[in-house]
């Protein structure tokens, strides 16, 4: 079992790798006669590390497959077992039962050359970038060619196509040291590009990068998924980072799959309180000067209702002004919104104040929103 636990170990295991791979350079995976729109499946995945404190269950029978061509997301909390799932596909971990196709073929029955075959196709993106100090940028990008013995000219062809690609031009000559973060994660994505892999695996890979930085690094990767059908599977805490690229999402929960499914869905409408739990900093709660003064009842001091609506993408219907103006019998006003919009669907929640017309009559409500819900009720001028 390989564990990388730092740059160093990481560059040196990458090395060993493709020294083995120029020894014995076979060409890629036999063909199978597999679902052809599956690029990993994982069928009944358990994973149970030795330690000297006993066992640990880190996964508990996943049963999941991933679609060409998609940017598939796992979220989960510390030590969930995203990463011991995720280093199942490229065999950086064995599952200790059950098996990993990727692209048909049962990861688990390659041989040396086989897995090496294997690893070519599945680039890998690591949080920490994993470049080496001693090599400028070009170098780290050109090592895996360098290794596997590829003549000179095609390493600075598609060296150059692969620097063009991430946006590296002019800092070919840089050492990592003076290269910014988002510029070490471009070398390291370039460097996983070389391959032409069908599948790319990032561990947290903005995780150590700023807000700004990574929101130029999704980009770059949903440029790259979309122009080259690459699958990218990836693992993050920032719930925005699966809203902006990912088009599923996995819910890992102490090993096991809490939910699974489109972004929109388990996101619009979270079901598993794993889900709910992470995805409650998104959700605010009523502003506290709104709190202060919500009543159960409609009085003649609190005349206006606070309603909560919730749209989900379920039955199609949007935000719309002039319904709710309707809903509420009356003008109203927003007093908080957390709005988003994910490949055509809309989710979210508005916080609404308006004319109290019937005490605890939510119908209206119903036809404007997934879900709508009165708050209580607050004097006219909150
Ligand atoms: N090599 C190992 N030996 C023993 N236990 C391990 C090993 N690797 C992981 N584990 C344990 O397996 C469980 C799942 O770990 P994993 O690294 O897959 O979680 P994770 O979801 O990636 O967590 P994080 O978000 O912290 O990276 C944890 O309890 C972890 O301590
Ligand atoms: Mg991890």
């Amino acid at each position: 079992m390989t564990v990388i636990s730092s740059a160093d170990t990481a560059s040196a295991s990458l090395r060993r790798d493709f020294r083995r791979e120029a020894l014995d350079a076979r060409p890629a995976l036999p063909a199978t006669a597999a679902d052809t729109s599956l690029s990993v499946v994982f069928e009944n995945v358990r994973k149970i590390y030795r330690s000297s404190s006993g066992p640990v269950h880190a996964l508990h029978g996943i049963d999941l497959s991933i679609k060409h061509g998609s940017i598939f997301g796992i979220i989960g909390r510390s030590g969930a077992g995203k990463s011991s799932l995720l280093r199942t596909i490229n065999r950086l971990e064995a599952p200790t039962s059950g098996r990993v196709l990727v692209e048909g073929q049962d990861v688990a029955a390659l041989d040396a050359a086989g897995l090496i075959a294997l690893r070519r196709r599945v680039g890998m993106v690591f949080q920490h970038f994993n470049l080496m100090s001693a090599k400028t940028a070009w170098s780290n990008i050109a090592l895996p060619l360098v290794v596997s013995g590829a003549p000179k000219a095609r390493i600075d062809e598609r060296v150059g196509e692969v620097v063009a690609l991430t946006g590296l031009e002019g800092k070919e000559r840089a050492y990592p040291s003076r290269l910014s973060g988002g510029q070490k994660q471009r070398v390291g994505i370039a460097r996983a590009l070389v391959h032409r892999p069908d599948i790319l695996l990032c561990d947290e890979a903005t995780s150590a990068l700023d807000p700004e930085t990574t929101l130029s690094i999704l980009r770059l990767l949903k440029d790259i998924n979309r122009r080259f059908k690459i699958t990218i599977v990836l693992i993050t805490h920032e719930m925005s980072v699966i809203r902006e690229i990912c088009d599923s999402v996995l819910v890992l929960d102490s090993g096991r799959i809490a939910e699974v499914g489109p972004v929109w869905r388990v996101f619009g409408d979270p079901e598993h309180p794993a889900t709910r739990a992470l995805l409650e900093p998104l959700n605010r709660d009523i502003p506290a000067d709104v709190a202060e003064q919500l009543r159960p009842q409609p009085d003649s001091g609190a005349s206006s209702a606070v309603v909560e609506l919730t749209y989900m993408s379920k039955s199609g219907l949007e935000p719309d002004p002039v319904a709710i103006a309707k809903a509420f019998g009356g003008p109203f006003r927003l007093l908080q919104s957390s709005l988003d919009r994910i490949e055509g669907h809309v989710y979210g929640r508005l916080l609404a104040v308006g004319p109290a017309r019937l005490a605890g009559d939510v119908d209206p409500f119903a036809r404007v929103a997934d879900r709508a819900r009165i708050l209580g009720y607050v004097p006219a001028d909150v």
